[in-house]
């Protein structure tokens, strides 16, 4: 059961969301905040488009602008009601006496009332179908899956599994009996070779050999980057967008003698990349600070052209909205616009730094169409020495171009095509 404290942290962390714009992973819970508070947020976030219709309609008049929080703290009794397994009782009493913390007694009255109606109202509530993503998003989703569109929705509002990617070094049968003797049950993933997924997420201090580079948590779509591109002894290789370095520690894991650039353009998270840098006592890999659609972090005199590039593209991230569910409260249409601008010159300026030859993997987390399949094939449509290479694995649908992955259980939404570069051709 949630008791008052807890209720009041995971409402600073739900208004610092819907009030202030904030993305959620920069909240900053205190220390010793229960896993159950967690839990509260994602999921009042995850049904907030539900939750507040629910909540506006049974309000009389709409909360006036200084009282937003009790708003908020409405949708956090109304999840707590609808969603979650604590007794109705305890869940009113309890998020009635946050108003005490907030200083605002006078909501006591209302705050009861509504959510008693809620529960009152719970079982023809629970019936009704509400897809809980904002109206531009669904229009979107609709439009771009004509028959996939409830299979997204479904699982947009499911909470992911914590999978992790185990070093190549450690046959992965031999981890996840490491992970069964600590007592985490795990199953393997039929496409990603080095995917285990837990059965229930854990600390990441509780996994076997984690300080030490044993494992990456990490989806299984994310997983397959690597893989795809396939990088040998030797290569040097640029991954665009790296932060927090995920997928470059990987390309390092499979070809430790390849030369690779991680560039990002927020030098925090460049900061994160370090870190697992040194977690997994990686040599090969060298940070560079910069904008993927300049060159300036680039010195040609080093070596000018690279075999292979990984753009893992700045999107929408509509593909990760299971772990990421503030994304539906964030993200406004004209975002997808700009990004698909800035996605197509990221393209342009990278294909130039690219070798004749060479091969580049544009991957997005998203889903939109704009962003992937249609982007790549204006790409291809304007540069005649740009070829796509097929991907052979059992792994989303098949595009005009690139593959695209809906998200499902096992797999984040997720987006790939592999393109390569002719050795005499140039740019129309
Ligand atoms: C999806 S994340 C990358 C995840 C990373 N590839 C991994 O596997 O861990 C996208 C990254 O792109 C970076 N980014 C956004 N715009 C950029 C730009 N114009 N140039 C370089 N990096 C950019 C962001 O800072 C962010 O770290």
């Amino acid at each position: 059961m949630a008791n008052s404290a807890t209720l009041e942290i995971s409402l600073s962390a739900i208004c610092s969301v819907v009030l202030e714009k904030r993305s959620l992973s920069a909240f900053c819970y205190p220390e010793d905040s229960s896993a159950e508070t967690k839990s509260l947020v994602f999921g009042t976030i995850r049904f907030y488009h539900q939750l507040n219709d629910i909540v506006t309609q049974l309000l009389k008049h709409p909360i006036e602008k200084d009282n937003l929080d009790i708003h908020c703290l409405l949708l956090l009794g109304a999840y707590q009601l609808l969603y979650s397994d604590i007794p109705a009782h305890a869940a009113i009493f309890e998020t009635v006496n946050v108003t005490n913390y907030l200083d605002k007694s006078w909501a006591k009255g209302l705050v009861n009332a509504i959510l008693r109606e809620v529960d009152r109202q719970k079982d023809s509530l629970q019936k009704q179908t509400h897809y809980s993503h904002p109206t531009w998003m669904v229009k979107k989703i609709k439009q771009n899956y004509p028959d996939h569109f409830e299979q997204i929705f479904a699982n947009n509002n499911i909470q992911a599994p914590m999978t992790l990617r185990i070093h190549p070094k450690y046959p992965v049968a031999d981890y996840q009996q490491s992970l069964t003797d600590e007592g985490i049950q795990s199953s393997l993933s039929k496409v990603a070779p080095q995917a285990l997924m837990l059965d229930k997420p854990v600390s990441v201090y509780d996994l076997p050999g984690f300080d030490s580079g044993a494992c990456y948590v990490q989806d299984a779509s994310a997983q397959l980057a690597a893989h795809i591109l396939d990088p040998q002894a030797n290569d040097y290789i640029l991954d665009a967008c790296s932060a927090p370095g995920g997928k470059a520690i990987h390309l390092s894991e499979l070809a430790p003698s390849s030369r690779i650039v991680a560039l990002d353009i927020d030098t925090e998270r460049l900061e994160r990349v370090q870190q697992n840098i040194d977690r997994f006592n990686i040599q090969n890999i060298e940070l560079k600070s910069g904008k993927a659609q300049d060159q300036d972090w680039h010195n040609p005199t080093d070596a000018p052209l690279f075999d292979k590039i990984l753009l893992d593209a700045p999107c929408s991230a509509t593909g990760v909205i299971r772990r990421h569910p503030d994304i539906k409260l964030l993200r406004k249409p004209k975002d997808i616009n700009a990004l698909v601008e800035l996605q197509s010159q990221i393209l342009e300026n990278l294909w130039s730094m690219l070798k004749p030859g060479g091969t580049l993997l544009y991957a997005t987390c998203s889903i939109l169409k704009a962003e992937n399949e249609f982007q790549m094939a204006d790409f291809l449509y304007s540069h005649e020495d740009a070829s796509e290479v097929k991907i052979d694995l059992d792994w989303g649908i098949k595009t005009v171009i690139g593959k695209q992955q809906l998200p499902t259980y096992e797999f984040d939404g997720f987006y790939y095509a592999k393109i390569k570069k002719s050795l005499c051709a140039t740019s129309s």
